[in-house]
């Protein structure tokens, strides 16, 4: 199923999320419907909170659906290594329509779970470092935006309080 995705403004994006404790079959029609959420929505990356669940897990796919060993889930993620610099444009589903350059590593590994609850590593460089620092932030209630100077912040604040004001939020 495809799950309505959360904008900005919502509690739910800005608090920590629990850690995933149940490998269940819940979690694994969610891990399945996260995936379908993030296609139709031609996302790169989705975390749970952005479809209003505080857990600890994200889906990531940089190559959205052309190659099925691309798909990553990521439960309860840490990231334990950061290396290099990059400065690229960056979106969110919870933010659509704003995209500011954000400074990332340029290459990361993390350490995760997957469904199944095994433990795995994985390195990612470029697009891909970017979505695992952006998917495991959210896990931690932040935002692209947070991220960037209190001016730009505010202004694209003030932009979608603009909108909210519309009814286009
Ligand atoms: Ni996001």
């Amino acid at each position: 199923m495809i799950y309505p995705i959360v904008k900005y403004g919502a509690a739910v994006l800005e608090q920590g999320a629990q850690l995933v404790t149940e490998f269940d079959d819940r979690l694994r029609q969610l891990v399945a419907d996260m995936f379908e959420t993030m296609y139709a929505a031609s996302g790169v990356g989705l975390a749970a909170p952005q479809i209003g669940i505080s857990l600890q897990l994200a889906v990531i796919d940089v190559t959205v659906g052309k190659d099925p060993n691309a798909k990553l889930v990521l439960v309860n993620p840490q990231i334990i290594h950061r290396q290099g610099r990059q400065k690229e444009e960056e979106g969110c589903l919870s933010l659509p329509g704003f995209h500011a350059d954000v400074v990332r590593p340029e290459r990361v590994t993390i350490r995760a779970l997957d469904a199944a609850g095994r433990e795995y590593t994985q390195t990612g460089e470029e697009l891909l470092a970017r979505a695992l620092c952006h998917e495991i932030d959210h896990l931690h209630g932040t935002l692209f935006i947070q991220h960037l100077s209190a001016l730009k912040r505010d202004l694209i604040r003030r932009r979608i309080r603009k909108r909210a004001r519309a009814g286009d939020w």
